[in-house]
């Protein structure tokens, strides 16, 4: 008897090799292992047998049943598997490589923004930050700018008509980053220790100049800061961003919210002073504006002029961007080119 298994099972490995659709696959299994089938039907002389040969048939018939079993699972699986891939054929060449997933990468003035804030708070600096569209009293009042200040003209600057409101209130898309010093000394009592990085607009465009373009603040107020204090921020910032070795160097110059007031310039971190085409053979490159803030500005924020003092500077990160990936026109930063985006992988 479990001879008669076993040829069963041969045969029918036979006829499954030769399946190649799924109805085959099924009629086959019908034929063997169907209530009727050829397999099933071999139970049927069981009566007949004596226990030991039962016993000794009842295994062999469950190790056939489970082989044959197997087999058409098996096989199902293959003809699924290849009706998908003839499936997919029809539409794709399945020996191409895969497309490459894209990645995105940081763009390169976030980059700048990224390492200079944290060049900043490693010496001890907080990151702030105010809103894009500001009010004038914070863009040019309270940081000492006379009311018939040139910058505050129609030329210089994006006026902002609040919606439905004709009233004299008036909103500016913020000129520079210096608001957010009198924001943060309102908020604030000293020590005040922060810089603030952020987009800043003017009406102003043509081949160095984008409407819109980013700053970095710097502020310290507290008792007894001196321009002591600025310079050596300054020297520790170049050599920590740069480089050490680096000079800085303060030229005197206005704006209304300092008194003193200084451009300042760090030697060239290309020729290290030696002069070259990007210091433009002065061996300098001019960096900002800066100076001790005003008494007028301290006060209005509500600090004390007669107990506290500060400095401030501030400067453009566009050009600094420009320097330090040798890109050679500002546009290329802001048009978005995935070009250009391409050349600054992560
Ligand atoms: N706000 C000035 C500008 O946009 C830059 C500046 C100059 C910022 C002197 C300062 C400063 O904090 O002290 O041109």
């Amino acid at each position: 008897m479990p001879d008669r298994l076993q040829q069963q099972l041969e045969a029918f490995e036979r006829a499954l090799e030769g399946v190649r659709d799924e109805d085959s696959l099924y009629a086959l299994q019908v034929a063997y292992i169907g209530r009727k089938g050829s397999i099933s039907l071999l139970r049927r002389d069981m009566g007949k047998m004596s226990p030991d040969q039962r016993k000794q048939f009842g295994v062999e018939f469950n190790r056939v049943k489970r082989a044959i079993e197997a087999g058409i699972e098996t096989r199902r699986q293959f003809l699924s598997d290849d009706a998908r891939r003839r499936e997919l054929e029809r539409f794709e060449d399945l020996t191409m490589p895969p497309r490459r997933p894209e990645f995105g990468s940081l763009h390169p003035l976030t980059r700048t923004r990224r390492a200079l804030a944290s060049t900043f708070r490693r010496m001890g600096f907080d990151v702030e930050d105010g809103p894009h569209v500001e009010h004038g009293r914070y863009n040019f009042d309270f940081l000492n700018f006379l009311p018939d200040h040139p910058a505050r003209d129609e030329q210089d600057t994006f006026f902002v008509e609040p919606r439905g409101d004709t009233s004299s209130r008036e909103l500016v898309l913020r000129t520079h980053t210096s608001p957010i010093q009198v924001r943060t000394m309102l908020a604030r009592t000293p020590p005040v220790r922060i810089i603030a990085l952020g987009t800043v607009f003017r009406r102003d465009e043509d081949r160095t100049h984008s409407p819109m373009f980013h700053q970095i603040e710097g502020l310290y107020v507290d008792r007894g800061v001196t321009m002591a204090d600025l310079k050596a921020t300054l020297l520790q910032f170049t050599g920590s961003f740069f480089g050490p070795g680096l000079d800085v160097r303060l030229r005197p110059s206005f704006f209304p919210f300092v008194e003193p007031g200084a451009e300042f310039d760090m030697q060239c971190p290309f020729c290290r002073g030696a002069r070259c085409v990007v210091c433009k053979q002065t061996g300098w490159i001019e960096l900002g504006g800066s100076g001790m803030v005003h008494p007028n500005v301290l006060r209005d924020c509500g600090i004390d002029p007669a107990v506290y003092t500060g400095w401030a500077f501030g400067f453009g990160l566009d050009r600094m961007t420009m320097l330090l990936h040798d890109v050679p026109k500002l546009r290329y930063l802001f048009e978005g080119d995935i070009r250009f985006l391409e050349q600054f992988p992560c």
